[in-house]
């Protein structure tokens, strides 16, 4: 009895997992098995395990995983609750493993898995500390599984990551990759866990630029479920950018709530434009009073779902919050002339000063706000 569990624990030793996979879940109950099939499939001879990173799935993912790993244990998932995000989900899902290589790919099918191996042979060489799989490599990266616009829309993602990235990566917010541990581990403090862009914050994140190679493949259409990729990602994305630009000095929430801002300046123009073609009867002030409320309304409105995504305010927390906001950008209104005036009225200079006084103006609502409305 005693041999044989000395064997069994043995054994368990011998068959520790070279090769974690990660793949983040939402929605994908559909997806989950034939991964897992197509991961079988293409690493025959390799220890490798899979981790479904899920955020409790309306549709059951996590049980169907659960399902599957009854039958093959080299399948886990772990559920988390109260939380989205794919940054997160990933980050979570490669500081479970203790395997020394840690690939992500999507539980959607779009990753060709067929490149897992290559990629895993190239860490092994000590060839590179991380394999990214790109879209944009010819011949095979054409990005076919993607709209016009997405592809258009991706290209642009692609040339932004780039000028702030000190490594040369084709495909810098690529979704498939595999990376050393010790990349994952070194950078984990670091990364954000809201959004898309896990492999840019990676890169932009590493003390000293990662030793990164690429991999071509074509990017598959999806055939079950729906993409979670929409606006409030892509502003999260430019924000992170900018924020890497400015060496965290500047903070992305600040970044993305300046973003907003610039959306307000513009319903304000097109609201004193609206009012003038409409011949409201109302006095100047009035028509810019009013284009002002109904850009401060926008913008909280934004704000609440972009910027403060993860802590929205929904019923009458939205309304509370609302009256708040209005009063502390009335206040940031008035921080904004009286820094302008009390400039110009020392420097004569006009411009200058009425950006300054803008400046203080912002800074102001976007600290009162963030303390007191979010
Ligand atoms: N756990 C978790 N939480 N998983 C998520 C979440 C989330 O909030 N949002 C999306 N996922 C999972 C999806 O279920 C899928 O397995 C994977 O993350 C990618 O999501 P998609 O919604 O299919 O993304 P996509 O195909 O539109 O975007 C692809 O291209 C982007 C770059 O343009 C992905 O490869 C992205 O990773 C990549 O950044
Ligand atoms: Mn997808």
């Amino acid at each position: 009895m005693a041999e044989d569990a000395a064997e069994v624990g043995r054994r368990s030793v011998q068959s520790a997992y070279e090769l974690t996979i990660v793949s983040p879940t939402f929605n994908e109950r559909a997806n989950v098995r034939a991964l897992i099939a197509k991961l079988d499939a293409a690493l025959a001879g390799v220890a490798w395990q899979v981790i479904f990173v899920d955020d409790n799935s309306p549709d059951g993912t996590a049980e169907e995983v659960k399902a599957a790993a009854r039958d093959d244990s080299r399948v886990h998932c772990i559920r988390r609750v109260g939380r989205r995000g794919l940054a997160g989900a990933v980050l979570e899902g490669a500081l479970a493993s203790a395997a020394p290589f840690v690939a992500v790919i999507d539980a959607d099918l779009q990753h060709d898995e067929t490149l897992l191996p290559a990629m895993l042979d190239m860490l092994r060489a000590d060839a590179a500390d991380m394999v990214v799989a790109s879209r944009y490599l010819e011949p095979e990266g054409l990005a076919t599984g993607l709209s016009q616009t997405r592809q258009q829309g991706s290209r642009l993602a692609t040339w932004m990551g780039r000028q702030v990235l000190r490594n040369d990566v084709s495909d810098p917010v690529s979704g498939y990759f595999m990376a050393k541990r010790a990349v994952w581990d070194v950078t984990a403090p670091k990364l954000t866990t809201e959004g898309f862009k896990v492999l840019f914050d990676i890169l932009a994140s590493h003390p000293d630029p990662i030793r990164v190679a690429e991999l071509p493949y074509r990017f598959r259409d999806r055939l079950a479920g729906e993409s979670k990729l929409d606006r409030r990602i892509v502003i999260e994305y430019v924000s992170l950018i900018l924020n890497k630009a400015t060496n965290d000095m500047i903070p992305a929430r600040a970044i993305m709530f300046a973003l907003v801002g610039s959306t307000g300046f513009l319903v304000n123009v097109a609201v004193v434009l609206l009012l003038d073609v409409t011949h409201a009867r109302l006095p100047f002030w009035g028509v810019q009073l009013s284009a002002a409320l109904v850009a401060m309304t926008s913008n909280y409105l934004i704000n609440n779902v972009i910027t403060y995504h993860d802590r929205r305010r929904k019923g009458l927390a939205l309304l509370s919050g609302y009256i708040r906001f209005c009063l502390l950008c009335s206040a940031g209104l008035f921080v904004n002339v009286a820094v302008a005036s009390f400039l110009n009225d020392r420097l004569h200079a006009p411009l200058l000063s009425g950006v300054a006084g803008a400046a203080f103006g912002a800074v102001w609502n976007y600290v009162t706000t963030a303390l007191a409305v979010w």
